[in-house]
């Protein structure tokens, strides 16, 4: 016969059991975990690097006067670009590192032969699960299926005015036309997401801003408002306005509430409460976000610049034509990643970043 005191110490006892035996299972799955999934890249301020901004050439077929100056031709030698190997290669030993966005800039990225090709070579990459293209759209209507076969889902558009006049003005070509063909043609193709870059400059383009929120609206695409950025002479000299009103205007004036979007930049978004029109704000003048800086830039030539407004640079094309092993280049971008510095200083130090922006890709 059972004692009576039997049945609570007996229930006692298997409760105890099960909870050792949880805790072994729950232990086992963590230390699974942490073996398998990939370390994460944290620089010295605790900010995870999860995204590679990929420079395939520092050519452009525009000159926007806030960018690169009319008649340059300092342009880097074929013999320094990165080859797609070096990249594809570069790269999976980042993603390796836990880092899983990649956005391929420029120059005019798209004037980087056979760039369909690399993009499907990065998008085949373990680990990368976000491929996104900046572009001036001068050459999209010939590559838009092409990019949208190789695996880039998002693409981001510079477009500064929606009048001929002035867009060859800013980019001293006459490309309205063919930048308008371009987005008709990718709206076409159906990327999950189109961003309108418009770079707002006082006294140049402030006053078409509601007739782009209008453009914008009626094409489905996200449009984004930047703030010019000194960057080389062409950054400084270019019409600065802070962009702080003009988001207190058009919030009222189309009723937008602050909103999340996918998306690995700096923008904050407004949208309207039933998400039909989203405008995102740039302001990296006004009101700066290198707090929250998640990402390294990768130039043509091999160098790693660590932040857009400061020199801080590590050089990879030595290491990957010198036959460096796939654990020395993991060595080398955990290296890299800790001279990223903490802030840009474009208010303190304007005239400090030389290079223009199509040299490091925006
Ligand atoms: P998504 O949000 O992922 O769509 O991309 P993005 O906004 O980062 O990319 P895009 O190439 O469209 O850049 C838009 C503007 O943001 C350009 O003027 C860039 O120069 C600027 N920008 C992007 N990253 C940084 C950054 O880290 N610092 C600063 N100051 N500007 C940046
Ligand atoms: N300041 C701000 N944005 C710039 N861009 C190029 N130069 C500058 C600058 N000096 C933008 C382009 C493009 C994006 C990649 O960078 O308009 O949309
Ligand atoms: Fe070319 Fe872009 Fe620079 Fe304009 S902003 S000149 S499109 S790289």
């Amino acid at each position: 016969m059972i004692p009576a005191w039997f049945i609570p110490v007996y229930g006692l006892i298997k409760i105890r059991i099960e909870i050792i035996v949880e805790i072994h299972v729950f232990s086992a799955i963590y230390w699974l975990y942490a073996m398998l999934a990939p370390s994460h890249l944290t620089d010295a301020y605790g900010r995870r690097i999860e995204y590679v901004r990929l420079s395939v050439t520092d050519r452009c077929d525009l000159r926007c006067n806030y960018c690169m100056p009319e008649g340059y031709r300092d342009f880097e030698e074929p013999a320094h670009w990165l080859t797609f190997d070096e990249i594809e290669r570069l790269l999976s030993a980042f993603a390796g590192l836990g880092l899983y966005r990649i956005r391929l800039t420029g120059g005019e990225p798209l004037l980087r032969r056979n760039l369909p090709q690399l993009a499907a070579r990065i998008a085949n990459i373990p680990g990368i699960n976000d491929l996104s293209l900046s572009t001036n759209a001068t050459q999209l209507e010939k590559h838009a299926v092409a990019l949208k076969h190789a695996g880039i889902t998002r693409l981001n558009v510079s477009l500064d005015s929606l009048r001929q006049e002035r867009i060859a003005a800013i980019t001293k070509r006459d490309v309205l036309t063919t930048i308008l063909a371009g987005l008709e043609c990718a709206r076409q193709v159906g990327f999950e997401q189109i961003k309108i870059n418009m770079v707002a400059m006082r006294g140049i383009n402030d006053d078409e801003i509601e007739a782009m929120v209008a453009y914008c609206l009626e094409q489905g695409f996200i449009l984004r408002l930047i703030e010019t950025m000194p960057m080389g002479k062409t950054g400084r000299n270019a019409a600065y306005m802070n962009l702080q009103p003009v988001k207190a205007r058009l919030a009222l004036r189309y009723g937008l509430i602050e909103t999340v979007l996918p998306g690995g930049g700096p923008a904050r978004y407004l949208g309207t409460p039933d998400g039909s029109f989203t405008v995102g704000f740039i302001t990296p003048v006004s009101q700066h976000f290198c707090d929250t800086c998640n990402r390294v830039r990768l130039a043509v030539d091999g160098t790693l610049y660590l932040c857009l407004g400061q020199e801080n640079k590590f050089e990879f094309r030595p290491l990957l034509r010198d036959g460096a092993s796939d654990s020395e280049l993991e060595a080398a971008i955990l290296q890299a990643i800790r001279y990223k510095p903490e802030r840009h200083e474009f208010i303190e130090q304007p005239d400090k970043i030389v290079r223009f922006m199509s040299m490091t890709g925006g």
